[in-house]
Protein backbone atom coordinates (compact mmCIF):
# COMPACT_ATOMS: atom_id res chain seq x y z
CA UNK A 1 0.00 0.00 0.00
CA UNK A 2 1.03 3.39 -1.04
CA UNK A 3 0.00 6.35 0.55
CA UNK A 4 0.94 8.43 -2.92
CA UNK A 5 -1.91 9.12 -4.40
CA UNK A 6 -0.94 10.58 -7.83
CA UNK A 7 0.53 7.23 -8.53
CA UNK A 8 -3.18 6.05 -8.66
CA UNK A 9 -3.88 8.31 -11.62
CA UNK A 10 -3.58 7.24 -14.70
CA UNK A 11 -4.17 10.46 -16.18
CA UNK A 12 -5.01 14.41 -15.38
CA UNK A 13 -7.87 15.48 -16.68
CA UNK A 14 -7.63 19.18 -15.69
CA UNK A 15 -5.06 21.20 -13.55
CA UNK A 16 -5.76 23.13 -10.46
CA UNK A 17 -5.15 26.07 -12.73
CA UNK A 18 -7.40 24.97 -15.39
CA UNK A 19 -10.34 24.57 -12.69
CA UNK A 20 -9.48 27.98 -10.67
CA UNK A 21 -9.37 29.79 -13.78
CA UNK A 22 -12.84 28.30 -14.96
CA UNK A 23 -14.38 28.69 -11.34
CA UNK A 24 -13.66 32.68 -11.84
CA UNK A 25 -15.62 33.15 -14.76
CA UNK A 26 -18.18 31.06 -13.56
CA UNK A 27 -18.04 33.30 -10.60
CA UNK A 28 -18.37 36.48 -12.96
CA UNK A 29 -21.58 34.99 -14.48
CA UNK A 30 -23.29 34.13 -11.45
CA UNK A 31 -22.30 37.20 -9.62
CA UNK A 32 -24.04 39.21 -13.19
CA UNK A 33 -26.76 36.73 -13.34
CA UNK A 34 -27.80 37.76 -9.77
CA UNK A 35 -27.30 41.20 -10.03
CA UNK A 36 -30.41 41.99 -8.62
CA UNK A 37 -31.11 39.24 -5.85
CA UNK A 38 -30.76 40.28 -2.49
CA UNK A 39 -30.98 36.87 -0.63
CA UNK A 40 -28.75 34.67 -2.47
CA UNK A 41 -28.09 31.28 -0.92
CA UNK A 42 -25.90 28.33 -2.24
CA UNK A 43 -26.94 25.10 -1.05
CA UNK A 44 -23.74 22.67 -1.57
CA UNK A 45 -24.61 19.07 -2.11
CA UNK A 46 -21.74 16.94 0.56
CA UNK A 47 -19.63 15.48 0.53
CA UNK A 48 -18.22 16.43 -3.20
CA UNK A 49 -18.91 20.30 -3.34
CA UNK A 50 -16.44 21.26 -0.45
CA UNK A 51 -13.37 22.05 -3.08
CA UNK A 52 -15.60 23.81 -5.31
CA UNK A 53 -17.75 25.57 -2.98
CA UNK A 54 -14.99 27.00 -1.08
CA UNK A 55 -13.32 28.57 -4.12
CA UNK A 56 -16.55 29.54 -6.13
CA UNK A 57 -18.11 31.85 -3.03
CA UNK A 58 -14.88 33.65 -3.04
CA UNK A 59 -15.09 33.97 -6.96
CA UNK A 60 -18.76 35.82 -5.98
CA UNK A 61 -17.83 39.26 -4.72
CA UNK A 62 -21.50 39.78 -3.45
CA UNK A 63 -23.41 38.63 0.07
CA UNK A 64 -24.14 35.39 -0.13
CA UNK A 65 -25.60 32.69 2.15
CA UNK A 66 -24.37 29.25 2.65
CA UNK A 67 -26.23 25.86 3.29
CA UNK A 68 -25.63 22.46 2.82
CA UNK A 69 -27.48 19.36 2.44
CA UNK A 70 -26.47 15.77 1.95
CA UNK A 71 -27.72 13.05 0.05
CA UNK A 72 -26.39 9.71 -1.47
CA UNK A 73 -26.78 7.87 -4.14
CA UNK A 74 -23.37 5.45 -4.51
CA UNK A 75 -22.42 2.96 -1.94
CA UNK A 76 -19.03 2.37 -2.84
CA UNK A 77 -19.13 1.44 -6.03
CA UNK A 78 -18.50 3.88 -9.01
CA UNK A 79 -22.35 2.94 -10.95
CA UNK A 80 -25.43 4.79 -9.79
CA UNK A 81 -27.92 2.98 -7.83
CA UNK A 82 -30.90 5.07 -8.83
CA UNK A 83 -31.93 4.97 -4.90
CA UNK A 84 -31.47 8.35 -2.84
CA UNK A 85 -31.14 8.87 0.57
CA UNK A 86 -31.65 12.12 2.53
CA UNK A 87 -28.03 11.78 5.01
CA UNK A 88 -28.38 15.79 6.45
CA UNK A 89 -31.18 18.29 6.08
CA UNK A 90 -30.82 22.19 5.54
CA UNK A 91 -30.63 23.95 8.16
CA UNK A 92 -31.96 27.20 6.62
CA UNK A 93 -35.93 27.76 5.56
CA UNK A 94 -35.31 28.15 1.67
CA UNK A 95 -39.00 29.61 1.37
CA UNK A 96 -39.45 32.80 -0.70
CA UNK A 97 -35.47 32.73 -1.56
CA UNK A 98 -33.17 32.30 -4.33
CA UNK A 99 -31.61 29.11 -4.37
CA UNK A 100 -28.70 28.17 -6.39
CA UNK A 101 -27.70 24.42 -5.99
CA UNK A 102 -23.82 23.36 -6.18
CA UNK A 103 -22.86 19.96 -6.89
CA UNK A 104 -19.37 18.53 -7.74
CA UNK A 105 -20.45 16.41 -11.29
CA UNK A 106 -23.84 15.27 -12.50
CA UNK A 107 -23.77 11.83 -13.88
CA UNK A 108 -26.94 10.06 -14.16
CA UNK A 109 -28.82 13.16 -12.98
CA UNK A 110 -30.82 11.42 -10.85
CA UNK A 111 -29.61 12.69 -7.22
CA UNK A 112 -29.83 16.23 -8.93
CA UNK A 113 -33.75 15.19 -9.75
CA UNK A 114 -34.18 14.43 -6.87
CA UNK A 115 -32.90 16.84 -4.94
CA UNK A 116 -34.94 19.32 -7.22
CA UNK A 117 -37.80 18.12 -6.90
CA UNK A 118 -37.51 18.04 -2.82
CA UNK A 119 -36.43 21.62 -2.83
CA UNK A 120 -38.90 23.24 -4.92
CA UNK A 121 -41.51 21.70 -2.80
CA UNK A 122 -40.56 23.83 -0.03
CA UNK A 123 -41.52 26.91 -2.45
CA UNK A 124 -38.08 29.04 -2.90
CA UNK A 125 -38.42 32.08 -5.02
CA UNK A 126 -35.75 30.40 -7.60
CA UNK A 127 -33.83 27.66 -8.39
CA UNK A 128 -30.81 27.39 -10.48
CA UNK A 129 -28.09 24.42 -10.65
CA UNK A 130 -24.39 24.80 -10.29
CA UNK A 131 -22.36 21.93 -11.27
CA UNK A 132 -18.19 21.87 -12.10
CA UNK A 133 -18.64 18.64 -14.03
CA UNK A 134 -20.87 16.94 -16.24
CA UNK A 135 -21.39 13.57 -17.76
CA UNK A 136 -24.30 14.53 -20.30
CA UNK A 137 -23.85 11.03 -22.15
CA UNK A 138 -24.52 9.53 -19.21
CA UNK A 139 -27.99 11.19 -18.03
CA UNK A 140 -31.20 9.66 -17.49
CA UNK A 141 -33.00 12.08 -15.63
CA UNK A 142 -33.56 15.04 -17.46
CA UNK A 143 -32.32 18.20 -15.57
CA UNK A 144 -31.64 21.75 -16.64
CA UNK A 145 -28.36 22.64 -15.20
CA UNK A 146 -27.30 26.19 -15.36
CA UNK A 147 -24.19 26.41 -14.73
CA UNK A 148 -21.62 23.68 -16.27
CA UNK A 149 -17.86 24.27 -15.21
CA UNK A 150 -16.74 20.92 -17.76
CA UNK A 151 -18.54 18.68 -19.56
CA UNK A 152 -16.24 15.37 -19.49
CA UNK A 153 -16.35 12.14 -21.13
CA UNK A 154 -17.52 8.59 -19.45
CA UNK A 155 -15.26 8.13 -17.43
CA UNK A 156 -14.92 7.64 -13.25
CA UNK A 157 -12.99 10.78 -11.77
CA UNK A 158 -11.57 11.53 -8.40
CA UNK A 159 -9.84 14.61 -6.75
CA UNK A 160 -11.17 18.28 -6.05
CA UNK A 161 -13.72 16.98 -3.66
CA UNK A 162 -14.47 13.76 -6.23
CA UNK A 163 -13.92 10.62 -4.71
CA UNK A 164 -13.46 6.77 -4.98
CA UNK A 165 -14.46 5.01 -1.98
CA UNK A 166 -13.41 8.21 0.25
CA UNK A 167 -10.00 8.96 -0.97
CA UNK A 168 -8.82 11.25 -3.44
CA UNK A 169 -11.15 14.34 -2.33
CA UNK A 170 -8.04 16.54 -1.76
CA UNK A 171 -6.79 16.22 -4.83
CA UNK A 172 -5.82 19.71 -6.32
CA UNK A 173 -6.63 18.45 -9.82
CA UNK A 174 -8.90 16.46 -11.27
CA UNK A 175 -8.03 12.69 -12.54
CA UNK A 176 -8.87 9.25 -13.90
CA UNK A 177 -8.14 6.43 -11.89
CA UNK A 178 -5.74 3.66 -13.39
CA UNK A 179 -8.32 0.52 -13.57
CA UNK A 180 -6.29 -1.36 -11.22
CA UNK A 181 -7.26 1.08 -8.76
CA UNK A 182 -11.14 -0.30 -8.88
CA UNK A 183 -10.30 -3.74 -9.11
CA UNK A 184 -8.11 -3.78 -6.08
CA UNK A 185 -10.79 -1.87 -4.55
CA UNK A 186 -9.99 1.42 -1.81
CA UNK A 187 -7.27 0.13 0.95
P1 LIG B 1 -25.89 10.84 -10.43
O1 LIG B 1 -27.09 10.67 -9.53
O2 LIG B 1 -25.67 9.60 -11.26
O3 LIG B 1 -25.92 12.08 -11.27
O4 LIG B 1 -24.62 10.84 -9.50
C1 LIG B 1 -24.22 11.97 -8.86
C2 LIG B 1 -23.21 11.65 -7.78
O5 LIG B 1 -22.45 10.47 -8.08
C3 LIG B 1 -22.19 12.75 -7.71
O6 LIG B 1 -22.63 13.78 -6.86
C4 LIG B 1 -20.97 12.03 -7.21
O7 LIG B 1 -21.00 11.95 -5.81
C5 LIG B 1 -21.08 10.65 -7.78
N1 LIG B 1 -20.30 10.51 -9.04
C6 LIG B 1 -20.75 10.42 -10.30
N2 LIG B 1 -19.75 10.30 -11.18
C7 LIG B 1 -18.61 10.34 -10.46
C8 LIG B 1 -17.20 10.29 -10.82
O8 LIG B 1 -16.79 10.18 -11.99
N3 LIG B 1 -16.34 10.37 -9.78
C9 LIG B 1 -16.73 10.50 -8.47
N4 LIG B 1 -18.02 10.55 -8.11
C10 LIG B 1 -18.95 10.47 -9.08
MG1 LIG C 1 -21.84 14.15 -4.89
Amino acid sequence: MTMDQDQDMARVLFTSEQIQARIREMGQAISRDYADVDDLLLVGVLKGCVLFMSDLIRAIPRKVALDFIAISSYGQSTQTSGVVRMLKDLEIDISGRHILIVEDIIDSGLTLAYLRSLLLRRNPASLKICTLLSKPSRREADVLVDYTGFDIPNEFVVGYGLDFAEHYRNLSYIGVLKPEVYEQGAD
